[in-house]
């Protein structure tokens, strides 16, 4: 089913995406040298709680995943691109950290996702994945408009990866959003223009798009639920929820940072 939030949604949905910029923000900012990954988690259950919102990904139980989630966020380390699971580990410097979050508040979801380098060091190859995936989100939120077809958003992403040298891995992407999480339809990272579903204003979306530094190919751990590049290669990731407007999209999930 494909949802369009009416303005009194819409309102709410604003609300929703601050407050996942806001702890994503947050976590950021408490990602440091020796912070262990059940840490972000237990903080991240405290600003979700403290806000009177629910996780997406407590019970959360699809069939990508094995059982509910269990857990408040998603913490993946370095070649952990997707879902990864928090578990007892303790942040290094030069570790890529990328961070998802979906809350629903008031009945509407938000969900947005950064990656970023921990500690002082700043690898190139990190540096280069992280700020590919920041360009093809802005590039998809470019190309979000109300005249245009989701074909238009996954050429966008597709074309900034591709030409930074990377190659796409079309398994998991964006998704429609709006009173649960994942919704139809399915954005991939990767299409062609002019096709697909024709955006209107109303339709909430979640952008993500993802990359490994030598592959396309994901493997699955033995947790069933963290999926990491199957070379063992640095990886990165960035999602906003965007929702399209009479003349273009308002980014419901922007850090202050
Ligand atoms: N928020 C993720 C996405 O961007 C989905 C995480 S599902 C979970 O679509 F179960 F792993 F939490
Ligand atoms: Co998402």
């Amino acid at each position: 089913m494909i949802e369009i939030l009416n303005p009194a949604k819409v309102a709410r949905a604003r609300v929703t995406g601050a407050l996942v910029a806001e702890i994503l923000q947050t976590m950021k900012e408490r990602a440091v040298v020796g912070t262990n990954l059940l840490e972000i988690d237990a903080w991240t259950k405290e600003m979700i709680e403290a806000a009177g919102a629910e996780s997406c990904y407590v019970d959360y139980a699809p069939s990508f995943g094995s059982g509910p989630f269990g857990h408040y966020i998603c913490t993946g380390v370095n070649d952990a691109v997707l879902h990864g699971l928090p578990h007892d580990y303790r942040l290094a410097d030069g570790d890529l950290l990328s961070l998802d979050l979906a809350v629903v508040k008031d009945g509407i979801a938000a969900d947005s996702a950064l990656s970023f380098v921990v500690g002082k060091s700043r690898p190139p190859e990190s540096v280069a994945l992280i700020e590919a995936t920041e360009r093809a989100l802005e590039a998809a939120i470019e190309a979000a408009r109300p005249d245009a077809r989701l074909g238009d958003i996954s050429h966008a992403i597709g074309t900034v990866l591709t030409e930074a040298g990377y190659s796409v891995n079309t398994e998991f992407g964006g998704h429609g959003i709006g009173s649960t999480m994942h919704q139809d339809p399915h954005v991939a990272n990767q299409g062609r223009p002019g096709r697909g579903f024709k955006l209107r204003p109303g339709l909430m979306l979640a952008l993500e798009p993802w990359v490994m530094a030598d592959t396309d190919e994901l493997t699955v751990d033995p947790d069933g639920w963290t999926l990491r590049s199957s070379t063992g290669c640095r990886t990165a990731h960035s999602e906003h929820t965007v929702v399209i407007t009479d003349d273009g999209n308002e980014v419901l999930t922007r850090r202050r940072g």
